[in-house]
């Protein structure tokens, strides 16, 4: 395929990465992740790497940022602040090292030492400190001329105001550089205040950052919950000034790890996660290690910086025209990524719970491929401002469900007329019947207990893993089963013969015969799986495992009154009306009964010296606790069924009489705007663990 020439790609690039360049750098409003201006920007080195005729003076592969954006005092930079190249890849850190070795012979890969050091994705600033008084703070700007933002800075409670010098020596004007970033905890903080008040939500820490920092008056920025590393002092080449007083002699580090400890020495905040490895391969260990933990950081990293560690070393080996040698930034995978989205669909759950979804245009995103995303309810899909056909922002942080962050209105992709804004549908996308939100509620729900999609639901939750674990019969089996005819409910499962499935598509005499011998074993899962595989509400395994120790048979469970089941441990009133309720429905207790005569156990073996896991504590008794949101390691009814265990309740919604409302990830609006006016504490959902242990709120 023959594209445009290449003279004429790399001027189409030059362009390119010049706009991306101003929105990135000086309105702090990017139109493309960073990933598609990485690789934009690498097309153009390889280009103008191929043929050097093709490189011009003025390319933005010669500079580094942007220039100021007028809203500051210009300020010239004593020491230019240089740009990193990076590696995406093992075999380019290589590369870069071999590179080291051809131009100072001497060394050694194996022995040599390196600075390991996260690369904090924030807003790189340069601080000069007078007579060890902070005196200016400037942004990169252009490399060589940046921007005045003292008075903001002055606000970051870790940028110290004066130097320790007597433990440290500096020389009388000194030059300390590193990132002003937002840790991730205060960044989700933020963004859920913004998003109560209606306020501009940030896309991530790096961007809030940069805003906060972008600010006429310093009180906004004192407002918003920044931090100081510190990575280099001066331009990485500190010299002491002839007749700097105190400390003159002596007082430079020899080495980059020995920079570090002096900046501690001072006062500085450096990163405890920085490390001097010795040898290429320990680089790439340290590398692999950093990544593989980069969410358990409290702040966001997006990749590792690596230094040569002897700064004698740097003056020898110098810098090309936009960065140094000596120095490499190794980039991790990218975790936001822009797609198409498709469309906005509604999944019914086995409550009737409508959540509206995203279906995107496929897209590799932290670690594996992204098609769909939940987007909770309603009013999560208008806060997000999506519509199908937007290009949007994708971000999955590792083991994270990956998340639409928003509309990515000015991507060069983004279609020129949006469609209107997406409406929820008002009937069941599979039964037809009407779906319906109750006022102050924030979900939707499809009523209809008969709804195909709600008996799927709960045939699939019966089969699962925590259930009756039964292996096959996942969600696109128990599809065609019941589109089939074949199962209405969980107990039809126990009718299933080999003639009616190997009629089906894609089956054959092996797979039914495995399919019926996996529901055959499921017969004999003791009786606290099958009370996880009913799907009673607040009955979670921790509740069903209690209820099935206190009962032993389904039989004395079903007679039991609500005061027998409150007896026992960890079961209070809440969870014991619930399970009264759900024995007491007459199309349940058909189901049972049939479940009963198919065969199945229902009975709890004593574990042989095993104790039943002791219910948890009361630390909950009497109080209730509303979650919002999506919390870490639960799902909602977990989460509920981990209150209700406690002797909590967890209401759908805010009371003046509410001990707290525990807010996950996208939460519902409502429910936090609510909160706030009745004055329920909020406690963060990382929080949540410590108020299940403690039944107390977590220190903030
Ligand atoms: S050293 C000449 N060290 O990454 C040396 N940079 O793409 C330049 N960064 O502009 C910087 N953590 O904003 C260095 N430990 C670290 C860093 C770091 C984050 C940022 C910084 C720099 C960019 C390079």
């Amino acid at each position: 395929m023959a594209g445009p020439p290449l003279s004429e790609r790399a001027e189409q690039l030059r362009a390119l990465i010049s706009h991306h360049d101003e929105r990135y750098h000086l309105l702090d409003s990017p139109e493309i992740t960073d990933a598609e201006y990485d690789a934009l920007k690498r097309e153009l080195v390889a280009i103008e790497t191929e043929h050097p005729e093709l490189a011009t003076i003025d390319s933005p592969t010669m500079a580094v940022g942007a220039a100021p954006s007028g809203l500051f005092t210009e300020v010239r930079h004593e020491v230019p602040m240089m740009s990193l190249d990076n590696a995406q890849t093992e075999a380019e850190l290589r590369s870069w090292a071999d590179r080291l070795v051809r131009l100072a012979p001497e060394l050694e890969l194996a022995t040599l030492r390196f600075s390991c050091e996260p690369k904090v994705d924030g807003v790189a600033m340069s601080l000069t400190y007078e007579g060890g008084r902070f005196v200016q703070a400037a942004t990169r700007g252009n490399g060589v001329v940046g921007e005045d933002v003292t008075d903001n800075v002055a606000t970051v409670p870790s940028v110290p105001e004066t130097v320790a010098a007597e433990t440290a020596p500096f020389p009388k004007r000194l030059l300390v550089r590193g990132e002003i970033y937002m840790p991730t905890a205060a960044f989700a903080a933020l963004n859920e205040r913004q998003l109560a008040t209606g306020a501009k939500v940030f896309a991530n820490p790096r961007n809030s950052a940069a805003g906060s920092l972008r600010q006429k008056d310093p009180k906004v920025t004192a407002a918003r919950p920044l931090a100081f590393w510190a990575y280099q002092l001066g331009g990485g080449e500190p010299e002491p000034e002839p007749g700097a007083g105190e400390g003159a002699d002596g007082w430079a580090p020899v080495t980059q790890t020995e920079t570090l400890a002096q900046l501690r020495r001072g006062g500085f905040p450096v990163s405890p996660d920085a490390t001097t490895v010795v040898g290429i391969d320990a680089v790439l260990t340290r590398c692999r290690e950093l990544e593989e933990h980069r969410h358990d950081l409290p702040y966001e990293i997006d990749g590792v910086v690596v230094k040569l560690d002897e700064l004698d070393l740097h003056r020898r080996l110098g810098q090309t025209s936009r960065a140094p040698r000596w120095a490499i930034a190794f980039k991790f995978a990218p975790e936001e990524r822009a797609t198409r989205l498709l469309d906005i669909e509604v999944s019914i759950g086995r409550t009737g719970r409508a959540t509206p979804f995203a279906r995107l245009a496929p897209v590799f995103v932290g670690g594996s491929t992204v098609q769909l995303a939940t987007l909770h309810n309603e009013d999560q899909v208008a806060l997000k401002n999506v519509r199908p056909n937007d290009m949007v922002l994708v971000r999955k942080a590792g083991d994270v469900i990956p998340e639409v962050v928003g509309p990515m209105l000015e991507h060069p992709d983004a279609p020129k007329r949006r469609r209107s804004p997406w409406r929820f549908p008002t009937v069941c996308p599979s039964c037809g019947g009407p779906l319906v939100r109750l006022p102050g509620e924030s979900d939707t729900y499809c009523t209809n207990i008969d709804c195909p999609a709600q008996r799927i639901q709960r045939i699939v939750h019966f089969s699962a893993r925590a259930g009756m674990d039964i292996e096959g019969m996942g969600e696109q089996r128990v599809v065609q089963l019941v589109q089939a005819g074949l199962i209405d409910d969980p107990a039809d499962l126990y009718r299933l013969e080999a003639p009616m499935l190997v009629a089906l598509e894609g089956m054959g005499e092996l797979s039914a015969a495995n399919l019926l011998g996996a529901i055959e074993a499921s017969k004999r899962q003791p009786l606290s799986r099958l009370l996880v595989a009913l799907g009673i509400r607040h009955v979670g395994p921790t509740v069903a495992r209690a209820l099935a120790s206190g009962f032993r048979t389904l039989d004395d469970l079903r007679s039991a009154s609500l005061e027998a089941l409150t007896v026992v441990e960890g079961v209070g009133a809440v969870i014991a009306d619930s399970v009264v309720g759900f024995l007491a429905n007459p199309a349940n207790q058909v189901v049972l009964d049939r479940l009963v005569a198919a065969g199945l156990n229902t009975e709890q073996p004593r574990a042989a010296g095993v104790e039943a896991p002791a219910a948890p504590d009361q630390t909950l008794a009497g109080r209730s606790v509303v979650v919002t949101g999506t919390l870490d390691g639960y799902s909602r009814e977990e989460a509920e069924a981990a209150i209700v265990a406690r002797g909590g309740k967890a209401p759908g919604s805010v009371s003046k009489s509410t001990f707290a409302v525990v807010v996950g990830a996208s939460p519902g609006t409502a429910k936090l705007t609510r909160a706030e006016r009745l004055g329920v504490p909020v406690v963060a959902g990382d929080g949540f663990d410590q108020l299940l242990a403690s039944g107390e709120l977590p220190d903030a």
